[in-house]
């Protein structure tokens, strides 16, 4: 007589819908409780959507995938922490779609590198690394210099994140937009962003 057992273990058509279903289980158990989790959805105290100039930045940011040499998560440890500051928690990426955790890092991790340097380390840096760090891999993007920030997309995009994602933008911040990111150049997005990051957390380094 065939136990319960080997009757799963010589169909392999009835061990796949069983695993199936087991993982299933296992994976909902371990997901659900996220959705409900008020530390998942709620915004860190003084997180603000991203303001016009750096929100076109972030695109930039994107565009150019930073995220394939830089995370922006730092992980609860001590080697983490006393390098980069405050660990990364969830709140603080609810206005970031999509989120730029990224998953290696042949660069630092950027989620505190808000004000660490100065805008024109940035400016020096991102033109050619090499001119304040000498031994540095990371490729220049000099060509962030010549294209200007288009001021009507941004306001869309600030428009359809409001509509669509109840990012909390006044309509005045909408209407403002466009002058906001006038005569900006790409270059000055990205970094507006940069100097933006982490700083929601107050950090003590
Ligand atoms: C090929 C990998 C690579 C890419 C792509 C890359 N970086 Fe880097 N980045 C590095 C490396 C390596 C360092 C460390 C050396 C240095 O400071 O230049 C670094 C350092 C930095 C730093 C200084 C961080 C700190 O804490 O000192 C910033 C800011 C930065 N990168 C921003 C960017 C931005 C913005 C982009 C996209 C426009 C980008 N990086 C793309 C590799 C990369």
């Amino acid at each position: 007589m065939a136990t319960g057992h080997e009757k799963v273990e010589k169909n392999i058509g009835l061990m796949i819908i069983l695993i199936t279903i087991v993982v299933s289980i296992g994976g909902l158990v371990q997901i659900v409780p996220l959705f409900f989790m008020e530390s998942m959805l709620k915004p860190v105290e003084g997180l603000k959507p991203y303001p016009a100039l750096q929100l076109a930045g972030r695109d930039i940011y994107v565009r150019e995938s930073c995220m394939v040499c830089h995370s922006q998560m730092i992980r609860p440890f001590r080697a983490e922490t006393e390098r980069y500051g405050h660990y990364s928690v969830a709140g603080e990426f609810v206005y970031d779609r999509p989120f730029q955790w990224g998953s290696k890092r042949t660069g630092p991790d950027l989620h505190r590198v808000g004000g660490r340097y100065s805008d024109d380390w940035h400016y020096a840096h991102l033109n050619n690394p090499r001119d304040v760090v000498p031994e540095s891999v990371m490729p220049g993007y000099p060509w962030l210099n010549e294209n200007l920030i288009d001021g009507e997309d941004v306001q869309h995009k600030m428009q359809v994140l409001k509509d669509w994602f109840d990012h909390p933008y006044t309509d005045e911040e909408i209407a403002q937009a466009a002058q906001a990111v006038s005569d900006k150049t790409e270059m000055d997005a990205i970094i507006a962003y940069l100097q933006n990051l982490g700083t929601a957390i107050k950090t003590v380094r």
